[in-house]
Order: structure tokens, then C-alpha cells, then sequence
């Protein structure tokens, strides 16, 4: 295996870290590494809110379903789809001027296809800071919960119109680096696909889902006294969870607030 793979197979995430700042040498290596991830046309439809201020952190960690580690992370890196920037450019740069004073082009609001052109950009970007901090012995951990709350993360991070959360990234030095236990995975057949999608059942679900159903098993961890599935204990724990409802509620606003601006 080469250096790369080695690092991917042994990433895991990180939610608790070193008290200890990034190194502006490591802080500046990962920001290099993101730059160089692809963005649709080069138009680098993202953009990052580095969150240095504590109370903010504070603030954010309570509003992404209080979780204290947000607070104490050293780095704490928001992903952001923004579209807004190529909104003033072309029309502060009078690109849209041009188009309507020479016929060319009508002006037309960013809509959803724009929105998922901007997500794809920031999570690939997010994901190359991930690996790039991981090779720096720098752990990370998504954070899916900024989907929560829009309105208030909102005004917390000064979105404007076409700006909204992609995702969440904290990151810190890990604490022992020899201690890596890796979170299992769902079987390789059951992801991979030749050319059409395959609908799984049950037999080749519960196939495809055992390595994480053991597991649960052997810690103890799955419901009905440890007696039930991983599709109860992912039911139960995340599928009909308030925090779900929360974020399906909260990204119908993030969408509206993008395309009814
Ligand atoms: C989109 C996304 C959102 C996540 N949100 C959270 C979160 O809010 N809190 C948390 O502790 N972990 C979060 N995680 C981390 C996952 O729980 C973790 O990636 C998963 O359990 C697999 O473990 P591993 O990353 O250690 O391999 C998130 C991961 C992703 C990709």
C-alpha cells in the first residue's frame, strides 16, 4: 500500500483532540491542499468561514444538536455553497448589463442545478482538507448537524442570498496517534454497481449491513436489549429522531432561502 491509501484506510473520525492550536505551517498546508480540489468550470463555487471567535463556536455548537466538541475544537472550518459571489460579479462586473443592452443573455437567478453544482465543490473541497489534515496527524469530524437551525446559523455566519451550509469540519491534533480503531463498513458489493442501479432487499440489505450489525452486537448497542437490527437501531436512533425532523425542516428553509431570494 502506498503512502495515500495509507492514510485513507486509516482515517477514523476525530471528536476529541489535543489542546493544542494548528500550527499556521499545518493551518496553511490544508488550506494549499483544498485550493488544489477540482471545482465545477474552476469557478470555485465555495467558499470556507474559518470560526475563530469561542462564543461563536459556542453558539454553533449548541445550535448543531449541542455537541461541546465543536466549542473545544482547535479548527473549526465551514463549508459553504456560494453562488453569491458570481451574483455580484457578474452584475458589479456588468456581465449582466451586456447581456440585456446587447441582447445576449437574460439574467436569471442561480437555481437548484447552480445549488447542486455549489454543494458538490464545497463537500469535495471539505473532504480534501479532511485527508490533507489527516496526513498531518490533524484528526477531523464532520459535523452534519450545522443543517439545523437555518435561521439562526444564518444569522450567526451572515449568509447572504446564495450562500448556504454545506457542511462542517472540526478538526485538532489527535490525542494518540497509535490508538486507531477503525468503524466498520458496509460490504463492497453492496455499494458498487455496473451500470444500472441495483435495488437491494432484505437477505442482500441485511448482507450488506452485518459488519456494523456485529459490530453493535458485541458492544451491546442495538435495541431491544440488544436483541434487534441495525436497521431498528438506525430506525430508532436517527431515522425518526427529532434532530431529523429538525434538519429536514431546516434545509426546506435553506433551499427556499436560496431559490425564492
Ligand atoms: C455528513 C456527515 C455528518 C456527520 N455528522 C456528525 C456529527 O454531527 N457528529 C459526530 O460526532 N459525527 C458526525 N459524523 C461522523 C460519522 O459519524 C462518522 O463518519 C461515521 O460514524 C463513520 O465513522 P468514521 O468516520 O470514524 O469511519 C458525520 C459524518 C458525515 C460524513
Amino acid at each position: 500500500m502506498n503512502e495515500t491509501l495509507n492514510i485513507l484506510d486509516k482515517r477514523r473520525s476525530v471528536r476529541s483532540f489535543l489542546e493544542k492550536e494548528i500550527t499556521p505551517e499545518d493551518a496553511k498546508a490544508i488550506k494549499i491542499a483544498t485550493l488544489r480540489a477540482p471545482t465545477a468550470g474552476n469557478m470555485t463555487l465555495y467558499s470556507v468561514i474559518e470560526v475563530t471567535d469561542q462564543k461563536e463556536k459556542e453558539t454553533l455548537a449548541t445550535l448543531c444538536d449541542d455537541q461541546p466538541m465543536i466549542a473545544k475544537a482547535p479548527m473549526v472550518w465551514i463549508f459553504l455553497a456560494d453562488m453569491q459571489k458570481w451574483v455580484n460579479y457578474f452584475q458589479e462586473g456588468g456581465s449582466k448589463a451586456k447581456g440585456e443592452q446587447k441582447n445576449l443573455a437574460a439574467w436569471r437567478n442561480p437555481g437548484l442545478g447552480d445549488l447542486h453544482l455549489c454543494l458538490q465543490d464545497a463537500i469535495i473541497a471539505a473532504q480534501t482538507s479532511v485527508i490533507a489534515a489527516e496526513s498531518l496527524g490533524i484528526g477531523s469530524c464532520y459535523i452534519g448537524d450545522i443543517l439545523e437551525n437555518f435561521e439562526q446559523v444564518k444569522t450567526v455566519l451572515n449568509l447572504s442570498s446564495y450562500t448556504i451550509p454545506a457542511c462542517m469540519v472540526v478538526f485538532g491534533y489527535k490525542k494518540n496517534q497509535q490508538e486507531i480503531k477503525l468503524t466498520p463498513r458496509c460490504l463492497e458489493e453492496s455499494i458498487f454497481m455496473e451500470n444500472q442501479y441495483q435495488e437491494l432487499h432484505l437477505d442482500q440489505l441485511e448482507a450488506a449491513f452485518s459488519p456494523l450489525e456485529k459490530q453493535r452486537r458485541a458492544t451491546n448497542s442495538l435495541p431491544f436489549d440488544n436483541t434487534g437490527s441495525i436497521a431498528d437501531y438506525y430506525y430508532f436512533k436517527k431515522h425518526t429522531s427529532d434532530f431529523m425532523e429538525e434538519m429536514n425542516r431546516s434545509t426546506a428553509v435553506m433551499f427556499d432561502h436560496w431559490t425564492k431570494a
